[in-house]
């Protein structure tokens, strides 16, 4: 049987979603993954999913918002597993900001989890990584950092800052064995989406988004963005001066 391309993956907020999708894609090639996020018994549920695939699901229950819990979680995964190869880390959450009902905290939330949530992580990875001379590190943001989108004042921002984060590591670590990936979704089916009662373009299953996404780190690719229609579209969008940009992106999302 072929050996899978990682034995010991970390995912973090693996219980729902992408991440869920991930984690059960990765158990099917012989991974062995171990899948963080607040909830206890979701992780127990998907980790039960997983029995009798060829890999497996270990819970390690982790709010990534806790920098401390973060490096301790990656301890424990390390002593009882081995050293991370791969980690995703894809914890995120998503709110919708209108100015009429803006309140500072909910922008505060929002970069604590999506963008300090990957930083507690990284931190404490990027060393184990250096200390043994390589490792795969991936970061979930969104196609909804390429610019600025409207409701999106506290969630793009976020989604911005860790692309523009990944693509410094990227540089930075050029040098050390570590390859860096940013992954940039477009819509896909999740309880994140659920919530939204507008029309999803080139809306993508979960298990569809895992398998575009593991096919980009096999290759490592530094940005898995899809689907490409979608992202061609929002790539050339970033090309445009302002005086087009805005008036384009107010037609567009009041129709
Ligand atoms: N779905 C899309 O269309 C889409 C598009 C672009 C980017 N993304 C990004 O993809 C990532 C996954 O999103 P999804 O759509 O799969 O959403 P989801 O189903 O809501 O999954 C979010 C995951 O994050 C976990 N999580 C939330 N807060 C956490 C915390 N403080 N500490 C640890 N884990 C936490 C959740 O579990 P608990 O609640 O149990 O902690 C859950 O496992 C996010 O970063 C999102 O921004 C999604």
């Amino acid at each position: 049987m072929q050996k899978p391309q990682w034995r010991v993956v970390w995912i973090t907020g693996a219980s729902t979603g992408i991440g869920a999708a991930l984690a059960l894609a990765l158990a099917r090639r012989g991974c062995g993954v171990a899948i963080s996020a607040r909830s206890a018994p979701d992780l127990g549920d998907l980790a039960c999913q997983a029995q009798g695939l060829r890999g497996e699901l270990w819970p390690y229950p982790l709010d990534v918002t806790d920098a401390a819990a973060c490096s301790a979680t990656l301890d424990r995964i390390e002593a009882e597993h081995g050293a991370v190869e791969l980690a995703i880390l894809n914890a995120g959450t998503h709110r919708a900001l209108t100015p009429e009902t803006f309140e500072v905290a909910a922008f505060e939330a929002l970069m604590q989890l999506n963008y300090m949530g990957v930083v507690n992580a990284a931190v404490p990875l990027l060393a184990r990584m250096r200390s043994v001379g390589g490792g795969q590190l991936a970061i979930t943001a969104s196609v909804a950092g390429y610019r600025g989108l409207p409701t999106a004042s506290g969630y793009g921002a976020s989604k911005a800052a860790l692309i523009n984060f990944a693509e410094a590591l990227k540089l930075d670590l050029a040098d050390t064995g570590i390859v860096v990936s940013l992954i940039n979704p477009g819509f896909v089916r999740t309880p994140l989406t659920d919530r939204n009662r507008f029309s999803m373009p080139f809306l993508l299953e979960p298990e569809d988004a895992a398998a575009r996404i593991i096919r980009g780190l096999q290759r490592h690719r530094f940005e898995i963005a899809f689907p490409w229609r979608f992202v061609l579209g929002l790539k050339l969008f970033r090309l445009l001066p302002y005086w087009l940009y805005f008036p384009l992106v107010r037609r567009i999302t009041r129709a």
